[in-house]
């Protein structure tokens, strides 16, 4: 039997599903049961009948799972698939961040670790960070740790001050002005459609800009026939390969050949086999967190239903 057949067997028989992050390889679609954005899948981690959750993605979507969902087995492929920009905050510069802006709420964005959501007030992902922030009613609020989609929420919100943790995501931070500006010469005609993640240079030159679920449909409602595609590679393989299957007859171009996040890309259906197969690769944490980390997803989840 070969790989894929033998994952959707084990998955089967273990009662198992397996959530996949749109920058994964796209061969892991094939055994997926949810493929999307971090939103999207944290909705189907907090939903699942599942007893295992594999997740397809990096170890902060895996944990936000974990939290979802803390009586499930949630199991990461690879345990090295890390988040760069998750890891550039922890406990100690969070703690002096609030120091300095003492008494303002704090909203985390998905792309962080657990005990970083735990001693924050609310969470957010790209889809929904300005309906977060606007939620809060406040004239100031910290927002950790990525300064640019901070700063992307602040340039949609006049009556608040966004004050950014210095996080940043290399991968979109690769993305130049010169990429853009030679798109335009190469491709006259097509739509340039970036991720919030990218330096505000980048975001006030492109045609649109949304989170990969929000560039996603986009694409997919817009009557342009090409695109240039402003975030990872993942997303420009999933638009094309559904182009081909659904005849939109629409081309997707990646801004820069390295745009590819290192990380996602660790994860492989080897791993995914033997990580299943073991039950290996399990998300533990620490029970003290768990309750307040919890309330900071579910407190943006909340927001999302009303
Ligand atoms: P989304 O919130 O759009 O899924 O992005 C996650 C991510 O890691 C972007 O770099
Ligand atoms: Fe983290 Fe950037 Fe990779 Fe997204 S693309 S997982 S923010 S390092």
């Amino acid at each position: 039997m070969d790989l894929i057949n033998q994952i959707k067997k084990l998955k089967k028989e273990k009662n198992a599903i397996i959530l996949t992050h749109c920058y994964q390889n796209i061969e892991i679609d094939e055994v997926s049961d949810f493929v999307g954005d971090s939103l999207y899948l944290s909705q189907m981690a907090a939903k699942t009948n599942a007893d295992i959750i594999v997740f397809a993605g990096v170890f902060f979507m895996a944990q936000s799972a974990k939290l979802l969902s803390p009586n499930k087995k949630v199991l990461l492929p690879n345990p090295q698939s890390g988040c760069l920009m998750a890891d550039m905050i922890d406990l100690e510069n969070l703690k002096i961040f609030k120091e300095k802006h003492p008494n303002i709420p704090v909203v985390c964005y998905i792309n962080s670790n657990a005990e970083i959501k735990a001693n924050c007030d609310i969470c957010c992902t790209s889809s929904n960070a300005i309906d977060v922030v606007s939620s809060l009613k406040t004239d100031k609020v910290l927002f950790v740790p990525d300064t640019y989609l901070g700063k992307y929420v602040q340039s949609k919100l006049q009556n608040i001050e966004v004050i950014t943790f210095n996080g940043f995501c290399p991968t979109h931070l690769r993305i130049r002005v010169e990429d853009i500006e030679q798109a335009r010469k190469t491709y006259k005609d097509a739509l340039i459609l970036a991720h919030p993640e990218c330096h505000q240079e980048i975001i006030k030159r492109a045609d649109f800009t949304g989170s990969t679920k929000e560039i996603m449909d986009y694409a997919k409602k817009s009557d342009c026939k090409r695109f240039v595609v402003a975030t990872e590679k993942g997303v420009v393989d999933r638009l094309n390969r559904d182009s081909k299957l659904n005849n939109w007859n629409k081309e997707f171009i990646l801004i820069n050949e390295n745009i590819i996040c290192p990380n996602m890309k660790k994860n492989t259906l080897n791993d995914i086999y033997k990580t299943l197969l073991g039950e290996t690769n399990e998300i533990i944490l620490d029970e003290k967190i768990i309750a307040p980390a919890k309330q900071c997803i579910e407190k943006m989840l909340q927001l999302k239903s009303n």
